[in-house]
């Protein structure tokens, strides 16, 4: 980290908006005007012009119980009618929504109006199943449109999704059905992914079924299945259905009612410090709000000309908001890949840019560091000049890689957008506006208009220009979380606590201002990992580690990596039982893969360390700056705290 922080303060390029992109911005410095002069009239704004409200809200924001936020209360809408119907009866139906591409090359175009009806006949189904309005569904799917017609359908009836990443393992599956309560899932044979069918369903089986004493999973009465990897799946008569049998029987009329902005929209489970996901709960008014308003003036989205690319999956926050519920309110053309980028070789990305002419992609840093290492020459095969803005998500984005994206993907032409943002944000909060900022190779730089940031000390007390410390946030925003599923008090604990005084939501992350004030991401401050732009828990990986027989304690820390941003990195002690009566050859990877199919493969830890002893403080908390210290390969920072102070040379020693 410290390197990196030295090459950033060095960072002084800028680039101004080239001026044929700024005449026809959709993004004005106006907007910043017009949301200072009155914060809660601009995104009341927005909400009208961006949304259709069968009952229009008359009030904005009710903070009189904060950290409880209710934005738009006494309105009134639908989340799939925004996404759908009102473009098919605007005339639109024709325009594609999705220009779906499977790894395998096979492709679907699905208009708004084909992906309305389908959604209307998911609607039917469920209700028939019994879902109702504040129902939790689960969506376990690989990256098909049918993934999105779910989730448009469970929330056009009132209920709520959850999607979980396809990557996660049964268990993680299981724990999460169980938080939810979810009463149904819909789920596919498999999908492809690196080539071959990677199956699904088998893990929905494993996730309901009575394993390692658990009993079998008890909310769940439904699972539908869409056949796509054609692979052999076991079958419970009365509990599976396949899809395609029941959404084309099911009748095509469903009306979109109404429901208040406050109606939950979705959980998603993130990562916190804890080893327990956080099921992080948005509603309807607000989220949409924001997320149409993102979509429209950093992604610059103009729904008649673009063919926009969130290359993020579904699982995760930035295919909520960017694949699903910004592109689609907005009525946008927009690209969705099923597959890996490097299937079946490494320009896939490019070939598809160049196939339906993408004008917008959106990705992560990390994702452009794996193409720089691959070299220019593979993107330079493909014409990629219809790229005209970029934007990045997910992790800080380091100037060289910020720079390669430019010159190498943007033709030195295309503004790039580094967007901050958080699954608790449920929109961008930071970035340049493109066609207005100038921008700044590293920097997330700027608040949004309508969004009010600072970075101030441990006391809450701003640090000025030229100084870091921590992200809050200072008012509240449409698209804010409203709280955690089912645990009302770790919501206010994990984000509100720290600065209760003030009342900012603490966002867990380091960060700098500039000289010109304009903020600059440095990284997690807490036990939370970003691998590849997901977030993983220190806590949670400790946890699948000490769950395996061999091991008596064990210590993850995040480790810079020059791929990934930063990889797991355990350091673990085995059981002498076990030692006694088993050879450990091999045991540091029996346990990389033990991880992997506790949490899912993004766990997997980079390296296992198996060690004697651990690093810890006299009341017994483990000192995991020393343990990352060695992990990077760094002398080893201060041990005056440890309660052995000699352990960090012995565990040195044995790892040299
Ligand atoms: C990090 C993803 C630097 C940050 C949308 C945050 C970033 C966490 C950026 C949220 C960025 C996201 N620059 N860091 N542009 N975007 N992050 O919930 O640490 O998966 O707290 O949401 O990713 O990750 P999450």
């Amino acid at each position: 980290m410290s390197s990196q922080i030295d090459h950033l303060l060095n960072e002084s390029r800028r680039f101004a908006p080239p001026e044929e992109f700024a005449a026809s911005a959709i993004a004005t410095a106006e907007l910043y005007d017009r949301a200072k002069a009155d914060r809660e009239g601009f995104w009341a704004e927005q909400a009208r012009e961006l949304l259709h409200w069968h009952k229009p809200f008359t009030e904005v924001l009710d903070w009189s119980n904060p950290p409880f936020a209710k934005w738009f209360a006494d309105g009134e809408l639908n989340v799939a009618y925004n996404c759908l119907d009102r473009h098919v009866e605007a005339g639109n139906g024709d325009r594609v929504a999705l220009l779906w591409e499977g790894e395998p090359g096979d492709e679907r175009r699905v208009t708004y109006a084909e992906l309305t009806d389908e959604v209307k006949r998911l609607a039917n189904v469920l209700t028939g199943l019994g879902v109702g309005q504040g129902d939790r569904v689960a969506i376990y799917m690989p990256a098909i449109p049918e993934a999105i017609a779910a989730m448009l359908a469970v929330v056009r009836i009132g209920a709520v999704h959850s999607v979980v990443f396809g990557g996660f393992s049964a268990d993680s599956l299981r724990a999460r059905l169980d938080d939810a309560a979810a009463k149904v899932v819909i789920t596919a044979d498999g999908g492809y992914r690196k080539g071959k069918v990677s199956p699904l369903k088998p893990a929905v089986d494993l996730a309901l079924a009575d394993r390692n004493g658990s009993g079998p999973q008890e909310t769940v009465e439904n699972v539908i299945v869409v056949r796509r990897g054609g692979n052999d799946i076991d079958w419970v008569e009365g509990r599976d259905i396949w899809w395609h049998d029941v959404v084309s029987q099911a009748p095509a009329e469903h009306e979109a009612r109404p429901f208040p902005a406050e109606n939950p929209l979705f959980i998603l489970y993130t990562s916190g410090t804890t080893g327990k996901p956080k099921g992080i709960l948005h509603t309807t008014g607000g989220y949409l709000t924001q997320s149409a308003f993102t979509n429209k003036v950093v992604h610059d989205v103009h729904p008649e000309d673009d063919v926009f690319w969130c290359t993020a999956d579904i699982g995760w926050v930035t295919g909520h908001s960017y694949v699903t519920y910004g592109p689609l309110a907005n009525g946008a053309t927009q690209v969705l890949y099923e597959g890996t980028p490097d299937t079946p070789h490494p320009g896939r990305w490019w070939e598809i840019v160049e196939k339906y002419g993408v004008t917008i992609l959106y990705t992560a840093p990390t994702a452009i560091r794996s193409f720089m290492k691959i070299g220019r020459k593979v993107p330079k095969r493909f014409d990629l000049s219809s790229l005209r803005l970029l934007g990045s998500v997910g992790e800080p984005i380091n100037p060289e890689a910020w720079m390669w994206y430019r010159k190498i993907i943007g033709g030195k032409a295309a503004p790039i957008v580094d967007t901050w943002w958080q699954t608790e944000t449920g929109a961008i909060m930071i970035s340049a506006l493109p066609g207005v900022t100038e921008t700044k190779p590293g920097a997330a730089q700027v608040a949004l208009p309508g969004v009010s940031v600072d970075v101030v000390d441990e006391d809450g007390t701003h640090v000025g220009n030229g100084n870091g410390g921590l992200l809050v946030i200072t008012e509240p925003w449409p698209s804010m979380l409203r709280g955690i599923w089912g645990d009302p008090d770790r919501f206010v604990e994990t984000y509100w606590k720290k600065f209760e005084k003030q009342g900012f939501y603490f966002a867990g992350d380091g960060a700098r201002l500039d000289d010109d004030g304009e903020v600059w991401l440095m990284g997690r401050v807490d036990d939370v990992m970003n691998v590849s732009g997901h977030r993983l828990s220190t806590t949670e990986i400790e946890s699948a580690l000490v769950a395996n027989e061999a091991v008596a304690e064990a210590a993850v820390v995040g480790a810079s990596d020059e791929t990934t941003g930063q990889a797991v990195v355990a350091f673990v002690i085995i059981k002498e039982s076990y030692l006694a009566e088993h050879a450990p050859e091999g045991l540091a990877n029996t346990l990389r893969l033990w991880v992997g199919e506790q949490i899912g493969p993004i766990a997997r830890p980079r390296d296992v360390y198996i060690v004697g002893e651990l690093p810890k403080t006299r009341s017994g908390k483990i000192m995991r700056r020393l343990l990352r210290d060695v992990a990077e390969g760094r002398e080893v920072g201060d041990t005056t705290t440890l309660a052995d102070t000699a352990v960090m040379s012995v565990i040195s020693a044995q790892l040299k």
